[in-house]
């Protein structure tokens, strides 16, 4: 695929400088999806969707139209009352790589809203609510200003377009913890409870907030839905793959000459977004290894011809997760770069189930045990142990990232774990865990949040049980 192709396809970032004001937004055509779809049936705008086989952005690429659809089914609830329908946006973006939700709410939060006005329409709610972290000041703001000037125009909430249809959209906010994304455990939040996954049944499409139908979507999905309904399932197709249709904003990280983040069509390999893209490795190095955050198996540098879509990423063995990709050269220790990941989610771990408390606790202490160069053989079986029982044991897809993350770096740098063995970590490089805070632009300068663990040890959220 050329350059000239790809840049051709933007979509959701196609204008240069953001969008500041709703005029800016009603002059580039803002809007007219939300009109043409009020003057469609609920169903022809979810078949469209549907149609357009546009795949979730928020990491599990689950087909959105079928979402909409089965809560748009739901007419009556086992007691014969009308369910009273919720639209979530998940914009808690909690995942270590991954920055493209909130880069998107400040190029263009007016998508998002009008995304999600559709989607209302379609699967008819109750009410509507983007849940973002309270962390999240400047997003915050700029969704604040945005849904006012929507609500003023006539564009949210009672009498949208004039067509009689009350359609309210509100914020809702969160802590700064991982598992507020979890889509279950963020319907618990909204309720006013702790971010702990519900049980594996309670799918929110059956029981979603207060126990309703619920829709949960991404901000970047929700953001390119109007396209879709103003140009079409087809035009949407056709760019993309068979797979995977349609573009993905890609966060890119770390040993790369031009980090940042580049909106580009699935399809397009993992090299071509970090050698055209980013610019290569840094310094003329060499690529080692790459991770879509810590929810996959890490990628070495012999797949990066890889194609950026869910089944060709599934194939390799590893995964596109929310699109952030961190690329680590020769000179970073990737034993390091995992330890980070299993610290992470350990931490962010909620303690609901003994196996993912323990485990990922577990795994980091003996980890951390094998970096500093104390650690022994038995180490390596017991996480490789761990790592397979803990697989599919939790509420919640955490616990399973740990155990795919961790052991997929065993298999693909054993050299490594046995040069830690004899010798501990010879690379004395500063890795810090890609937990993003901002992003300069103008240098393509990702800032971390640098003091998380030492925040984290301090309050005691680090917990390892060694004995075990
Ligand atoms: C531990 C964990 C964290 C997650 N974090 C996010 C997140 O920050 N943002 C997000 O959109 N989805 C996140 N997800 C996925 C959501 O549960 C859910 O699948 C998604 O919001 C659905 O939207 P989509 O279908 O548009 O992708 C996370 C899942 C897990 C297991
Ligand atoms: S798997 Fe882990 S993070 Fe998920 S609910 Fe259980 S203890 Fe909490």
């Amino acid at each position: 695929m050329s350059d000239q192709k790809t840049m051709e396809q933007k979509i959701l970032l196609q204008h240069e400088e953001p969008l500041k004001t709703l005029d800016d937004y009603l002059a580039r055509g803002g809007f007219q999806a939300l009109k043409k779809a009020l003057g469609m049936t609920q169903m022809q705008v979810i078949d469209e969707i549907k149609r357009s086989s546009l795949r979730g952005r928020g990491g599990a690429g689950f087909p959105t139209g079928i979402k909409w659809e089965g809560v748009y089914k739901k007419q009556a609830d086992i007691l014969g009352m009308i369910p009273t329908k919720y639209l979530v946006c998940n914009g808690s973006e909690g995942e270590p790589g991954t920055y493209k939700d909130r880069y998107l709410i400040q190029k263009n939060p007016y998508s998002l809203i009008e995304g999600m006005m559709i989607a209302s329409y379609a699967i008819g709610t109750y009410k509507a609510i983007i849940c973002i972290k309270e962390i999240f000041k400047k997003e915050i703001a700029i969704l604040q200003r945005a849904l006012k000037e929507c609500a003023d125009a006539g564009y949210i909430g009672d009498n949208v377009m004039g067509t009689g249809r009350n359609l309210p959209l509100e914020l809702g906010f969160g802590p700064d913890s991982y598992l507020l994304g979890e889509d279950r455990a963020q319907l618990e939040v909204l309720e006013g409870k702790p971010a702990w996954p519900r049980a594996k049944g309670m799918i929110p499409v059956e029981y979603g907030l207060f126990g309703q139908p619920t829709v949960v979507n991404n901000v970047e999905t929700l953001s390119t839905v109007p396209y879709i309904i103003l140009r079409g399932a087809d035009w949407f197709k056709s760019i993309g793959t068979a797979d995977t249709a349609g573009t993905m904003i890609f966060t890119l990280t770390g040993d790369v000459n031009r980090p940042g983040m580049y909106e580009l069509p699935m399809g397009t390999s993992l090299r071509t977004l970090i050698e055209v893209y980013g610019g290569g490795a840094k310094l003329d190095r060499h690529i080692r290894a790459v991770f879509s955050g810590p929810t996959n198996a890490v990628i070495p540098a012999d797949k990066l011809d890889t194609p950026l879509d869910f089944a060709s990423m599934r194939k390799i063995p590893s995964g596109i997760g929310s699109g952030g990709f961190i690329v680590y050269d020769d000179t970073a220790c990737i034993l390091k770069a995992g330890l980070n990941f299993a610290r992470f989610l350990a931490i962010e771990s909620c303690g609901q189930c003994a196996s993912c408390k323990t485990g990922t606790g577990r795994i980091a202490h003996r980890l951390g045990l094998i970096e500093e160069g104390k650690g022994t053989e038995q180490d390596v079986f017991a996480i490789l142990e761990d790592c397979l029982h803990t697989k599919g044991s939790g509420r919640c897809y955490l616990v399973t990232e740990t155990g795919i993350d961790i052991s997929s770096i065993f298999y693909n740098f054993p050299d490594d774990v046995v040069e830690h063995l004899e010798y501990g970590c010879l690379k004395d490089r500063h890795l810090p865990l890609p937990k993003i805070k901002d992003f300069d632009e103008a240098t393509h300068t990702f800032t971390f949040d640098e003091n998380y663990f030492d925040r984290s040890f301090a309050e005691g959220r680090y917990i390892i049980e060694p004995a075990l």
